[in-house]
C-alpha cells in the first residue's frame, strides 16, 4: 500500500517516535511506501510532502518535535477542501491516510472519513485529554519537564521565602498540573475543572508561614478560571478551530496571592519548554507501539478509527468517541490532591 503521514496541531514529544514505527513495521512488515505530508493537513492542501523510506526515519524516535512539521489548519473551514484533499490523495496514489494529532486534527480525520477518505487516527497532546485512551505520548515528558522545574523551584522560594506561581500547560484538563505537582510536593495545586477558591490558596499558603516553612509553590494550569475574571487569555486571537490563545493565569495568581496575603510572590509560566525537548524512554516505547498499531489498523482497514491504550494494550474506538468530550481530572484524583494538602 501507498501509505501517508501527517502531524497535526501542537507538536508533541514521541511524535517522531510514531512515524518511526509505522513506517518500518510497514515497509519490512507489509512491504508499503510512505510519505509525509508536511505542515500537518496544510501539507496535504499544499501538495507538500517528503518520501518516509527507511533512511528518512532512522534515528528520529529518539528526537524530539515531529519531522514532518506541523501546523493548525481547519480543512472543514477552507471553501473545497475535502475535495482538494481528494484530489491530493488521489494525485499521489495514496491508499490510506494516517493522521497523528489531537481532538481538532482528529475531526478532520473523521469528516475525512467519513467522505471516503480512508484514514485511522494516532491521538496525540501532551495534555493526555483524549477520551478512551489511558495516556497519550508527550504526557509522562511534560509531567517530567514540570517536576523538574516544580522541584528547581523549592530552593528558590524557600530563600527567598517568597510564593511562587508556576503556570503549566492543560486547556480543559489538569493532568499536568496534578502529575507534576503531586510529583514535585508543590503546597498548592490548581486545575480546570474546578473553579479556583482564592481563600483556600491563601488559607493553604498562610499554613507554610504559620508553621515554620516560609515559602509557598503553587502550581497552576494555564486553563484554570479565577472567581470573577475566568480564564486569562495571552491573546484575544483565535485560532482555525475557534480557540482562544490561554496564558498569564500564573502572573494574575501571584498578584492576587501577594495583595491578599503580603507574602512576595512570583510567577513562572512553563510554556512551549514543556513540549520541547527529546521524549522520555516511556514515551518514545508508547509512540512506537502507538506506530505499530496504527499500521496494523491500515491492513485491518478501520477507517475512521483511533487508536487508544487501555492498561497494558494497544486498541482502537471509533474517533467520534475519542473526541467526543475532554477526558478531565475526577473526583478520584481531586480526593489526591485534597488528602495532600495541610489541613486548614
Ligand atoms: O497541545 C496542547 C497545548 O499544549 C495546550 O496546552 C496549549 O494551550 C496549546 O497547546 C498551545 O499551543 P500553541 O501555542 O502551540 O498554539
Amino acid at each position: 500500500m501507498r501509505v501517508a503521514l501527517l502531524t497535526g496541531g501542537g507538536d508533541c514529544p514521541g511524535l517522531n517516535a510514531v512515524i518511526y514505527a509505522a513506517v518500518r513495521k510497514g515497509i519490512n512488515h507489509y512491504g508499503d511506501e510512505f510519505i509525509g505530508f508536511l505542515n500537518g493537513w496544510k501539507g496535504v492542501l499544499d501538495n507538500n510532502f517528503m518520501p518516509l523510506t527507511l533512511e528518512a526515519v532512522d534515528g528520529i524516535q529518539l528526537r524530539g518535535g515531529t519531522i514532518l512539521h506541523s501546523s493548525r489548519t481547519n480543512v472543514k473551514k477552507i471553501p473545497g477542501g475535502i475535495d482538494k484533499v481528494q484530489e491530493v490523495l488521489k494525485a499521489n496514489k495514496i491508499d490510506a491516510l494516517i493522521a497523528l494529532g489531537g481532538d481538532d486534527t482528529q475531526s478532520v480525520t473523521l469528516f475525512l472519513s467519513e467522505n471516503g477518505v480512508k484514514a485511522v487516527g494516532v491521538p496525540k497532546t501532551i495534555d493526555n485529554d483524549i477520551s478512551g485512551t489511558d495516556q497519550t505520548f508527550g504526557f509522562d515528558t511534560a509531567v517530567m519537564i514540570a517536576t523538574e522545574a516544580v522541584d528547581r523551584i523549592h530552593t528558590t522560594a524557600d530563600s527567598h521565602n517568597r510564593v511562587v506561581v508556576i503556570e503549566v500547560m492543560g486547556r480543559d484538563a489538569g493532568w499536568i498540573a496534578y502529575a507534576s505537582g503531586v510529583a514535585g510536593g508543590a503546597h498548592v495545586i490548581l486545575v480546570p475543572e474546578k473553579e479556583i477558591d482564592i481563600d483556600h490558596v491563601c488559607a493553604l499558603l498562610k499554613y507554610n508561614y504559620d508553621h515554620g516553612k516560609h515559602y509557598g509553590v503553587v502550581v497552576v494550569a494555564e486553563g484554570c478560571h479565577l472567581p470573577e475574571v475566568g480564564q486569562v487569555l495571552g491573546s484575544e486571537q483565535v485560532d482555525s478551530f475557534g480557540h482562544v490563545r490561554l496564558s498569564g493565569i500564573g502572573e494574575a495568581l501571584a498578584d492576587l496571592i501577594e495583595k491578599k496575603t503580603g507574602y512576595e510572590t512570583r510567577s513562572v509560566n512553563l510554556g512551549h519548554t514543556q513540549r520541547g525537548g527529546v521524549p522520555t524512554a516511556y514515551d518514545r516505547v508508547l509512540g512506537q507501539r502507538y506506530g505499530l498499531h496504527a499500521i496494523d489498523m491500515v491492513h485491518q482497514e478501520k477507517w475512521g478509527r483511533i487508536a487508544v491504550v487501555r492498561g497494558l494494550d494497544i486498541t482502537d474506538i471509533p474517533i467520534k468517541d475519542a473526541i467526543a468530550t475532554n477526558r478531565r481530572l475526577d473526583q478520584r484524583f481531586f480526593d489526591v490532591i485534597a488528602d495532600l494538602e495541610a489541613k486548614v
